[in-house]
This record gives structure tokens, sequence and C-alpha cells, in this order.
């Protein structure tokens, strides 16, 4: 089976949506439950609806996409009434809501928001967009990152992970886990598109998306060799009470499998989701099954983290 748990929640399957697809609008988010995701994360969400920035803002290429959203969404109690009902509808279901303040003073309001309700998941803030103009991302501020963790977490004790954006360097990973070892953090989900890309169109001699002068987050197969390296060096260092979600690259039941080879509780993914639609959760369970039966593996945790060094 691709049975998996986090924060003590059981899931069917170990691949869901990552945050920002197939999760703005309570159809989308209503696809993606009928799907054969384990489950789904909502867009992130900030207090205020945003619009977010001027299209073309996503594009498709032969390896992923770019993208440059700027955050639209309709805001987190949209989300916490969808989950709400969700809740109550499919008892024994556990979902992500993922949230995204522009300062730690927003992130608390946030998660006073989530604590006033009767939201009773996961919560996944999110540290790492790349694509609001003039603010940096969060997660390569490490003294920023601190600081937001010490206030989440005096403040809120249920399930939380944060989404990171790709590290390049072994000392920051040394760095960053060392400073994310000393909070309760339910998961670390590894990783956002890799920030400021920029893709080209050789033909019209352009960028490919409108917003800041065509940079934006960088996602698909790109992201794969970047991903399973977050994964892995988290796994090694971070404390094992903290789970890992890997996100990036995935296109087949492979890519899931390395993603869990290389450490991860539960797998999500983006570009592909964004090009195949919810059908595709069907189809990389399929192969992620095949390739677990052709190894003689009956459930993830018998290779998950197992990943060989030579
Ligand atoms: C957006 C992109 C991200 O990578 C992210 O983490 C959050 C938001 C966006 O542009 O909407």
């Amino acid at each position: 089976s691709t049975r998996t748990h986090i924060a003590g929640f059981n899931f069917d399957n170990c691949i869901m949506n990552a945050a920002g697809v197939y999760d703005y609008s309570a159809e989308e988010l209503d696809a993606v439950q009928q799907s054969a995701a384990a489950t789904f994360v909502t867009k992130s969400a900030t207090l205020v609806p945003r619009e977010g920035n001027p299209e073309p803002r996503y594009c498709n290429t032969p390896y992923g996409s770019i993208n440059s959203m700027g955050l639209p969404n309709f805001g987190l109690a949209y989300y916490l009434d969808y989950v709400s009902a969700a809740q109550r509808q499919v008892p024994g279901k556990t979902y992500f809501v993922s949230l995204t303040g522009f300062n730690v003073e927003e992130d608390i309001a946030l998660l006073r928001q989530v604590q006033a309700s009767d939201f009773e998941g996961i919560v996944e803030l999110n540290l790492s967009c790349p694509n609001v103009p003039g603010k940096p991302q969060t997660g390569y501020d490490f003294e920023a990152v601190t600081r937001i963790l010490e206030a989440v977490f005096d403040l809120y004790r249920a399930p939380l992970g944060i989404k990171l954006p790709p590290y390049f360097d072994l000392v920051h990973f040394d760095q960053i886990a060392a400073i994310l070892n000393r909070f309760p953090l339910a998961y670390v989900n590894s990783v956002n598109s890799i920030g400021n890309g920029l893709c080209v169109d050789a033909a019209a001699e352009s960028v490919l998306i409108k917003p800041k002068q065509g940079f934006g987050g960088i996602g698909g197969a790109y992201l794969k060799p970047t991903a399973l390296a977050n994964v892995f060096a988290f796994r090694q260092r971070l404390n094992s009470s903290i789970q890992i979600i890997g996100t990036g690259g995935v296109q087949n039941g492979t890519d899931v499998f390395e993603h869990i080879l290389c450490g991860a509780d539960m797998v999500q993914v983006g570009t592909v989701l964004h090009q195949e639609g919810v059908a595709v959760f069907e189809r990389l369970t399929r192969e992620l099954k095949a390739v677990m039966a052709q190894k003689g593996y009956g459930g993830i945790d018998e290779f998950k983290g197992r990943l060989k060094t030579l």
C-alpha cells in the first residue's frame, strides 16, 4: 500500500497537490478531493483576498514551468469555510491549509484566525513565496525564520509544518536545520519553486510571463535533483520527530519513489498536476505501486529514507 501518516494523522495515499496548484477555488479543491490524491492543501491564504500579479503569470516550458502568480487567493476565511465543510462531509480525513503572511504580525494574525475556527487539520506556513515584488523569500533570511517560529510556537501548538525554498549549499542546510530543530515542527516541506528564474521565447525574443520582467519561480523536471537534495539533506539533519514532505520535479511513479527513498513521508505535485489535471494522481499512484511491486515492497516504510550512498 501507499499509505502514510503526517503529524499522527493517517492518509490512504502518499501523493497530494502542492500548494498553489489546483487549490484556488472550491471547484478545484472539489476535484482534488474526488481524485486519488491523499488529501489537499489549499492555496496559500492571506488575511485579505488578493488578485495576484497581471497575466500571463504561468507558463509551461519543455522541461517544467515558470510562474509569478503573486498569491492570488480568496483570503483565509474562504479556505477555512471550505475545509470546515469538508471535515463534516468526510469525517476522519485530514486537510492542510497553507498560510502566508507578509510579516510576523500577519503570520500570527492568520494563526489566531485558524485557532478561532473549527479547523482540525494541519497548517502549512509558507516561508518561500518568491513572487511578490519587493518581498524577499523569508526562508533565505535565517534570522527572520527564527523570529517567526519563536512567535508561531509561542501561540500555536496544533500540527504545523513549513514550506521552504530550495537551498543549494551544505552549510546552509546545517544552519537552517539547527534552527528548525529548536521547534516542535510537524514537518518541513521541500521545495518551493526555484525563485526568480528566467525563461525565454527565442522566436519572439521575449520573456514568457508579464510580472517582474519575466522572472519567476521554476517548477517541474528542472527541480528534481534540487528537490531530492533538499529532502535527503534535511532527513540527515532534522530531528526524527520532524517529518518531511517532498515536492519538486515529480513526473512519474519512479520520481515519487525517489523522493520517499530520500526521506519523504508524503510527496506533492505541482507542475505535472497543472499540466495533466487531477487524473495525474491515479497515474502516479499506479506507477508508484508498480515500482514497489517490482521491487517487492509492501509499504513505503520499507524503503523510506534508505537511499544508499557509495
Ligand atoms: C506564490 C508562489 C509561491 O512559490 C509561493 O510559495 C506562494 C505563492 C505565488 O506567486 O502566488
